[in-house]
């Protein structure tokens, strides 16, 4: 399979088979944004109810940027990870003082927000802005190294920096074919080419995929060395 061909497959997949019922797949930056950060630790199926919660509460970022931190803090209890709470309420107050309220649009500038990474920040940048940018998480490292045959521990320095630079390679040319790409990067990771036991049957990918064909599904991505 050519590199360019992953992501017409993907997207494709995406469309018949991915998920299209997610309550953060709006194009509001703030609530992507807030999406983002729960999911970041937490399971899609425990976020949702904190998700809707908080919107009721903090229905725009000005409302949480105006809000006390106790008040954040309260309704982020139980979804653990409490610094992501501190974080959130400390990036809606820059984006107001710094950005006048509006949220940044370009990925480099999201990504300075207090807990935000390259692939959040990346994440935020697709889905709200159709950027052309790269996410890299734990699903998507397992994806790539499974189906490119991806050697070596993917918390290395130089084995990640091989993923982010094929996760850049692989992007659609088209910015408009970016949320649809991106969903189905995560979608793939979650639901079909999971840690446990990959659906391989039903994987836009089989036939192409290293790690399928060769069998070692089970030795891809290479554990920690201990
Ligand atoms: N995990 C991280 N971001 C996600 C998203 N936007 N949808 C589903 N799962 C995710």
């Amino acid at each position: 399979m050519q590199e360019h061909e992953f992501a017409t497959r993907l997207v494709a997949w995406q469309r018949l088979h991915g998920r299209h019922d997610l309550p953060w797949q709006v194009s509001d930056p703030y609530r992507v944004w807030l999406s983002e950060i729960m999911l970041q630790q937490t399971q899609v199926s425990a976020v949702r109810a904190y998700y809707a919660r908080f919107l009721a509460r903090f229905p725009s970022l000005p409302d949480l940027a105006a809000a006390p931190v106790e008040e954040v803090l309260t309704l982020w209890s139980g979804l653990g990870y409490y610094s992501r709470a501190r974080n959130l309420h400390r990036a809606a107050c820059m984006v107001m003082d710094r950005f006048e309220g509006r949220f940044p649009a370009v990925r480099e500038q999201i990504e300075q927000l207090p807990g935000v990474g390259r692939s959040t920040a990346a994440a935020v940048a697709v889905f709200a802005f159709s950027r052309r940018e790269a996410i890299l998480d734990g699903n998507v490292k397992r994806v790539l190294t499974r189906v490119f045959g991806i050697e070596g521990f993917p918390g290395e320095r130089a084995v990640e920096q091989r993923l982010w630079s094929l996760a850049e390679r692989l992007l659609p040319q088209e910015h408009e074919a970016m949320p649809a790409y991106t969903q189905g990067l995560m979608d793939l990771g979650a639901t079909v080419c999971t840690r446990g036991r990959p659906a391989c049957t039903v994987c836009p990918m089989v036939d192409a995929c290293h790690a399928a064909q060769h069998g070692r599904t089970a030795d891809l991505p290479t554990p920690r060395p201990r």
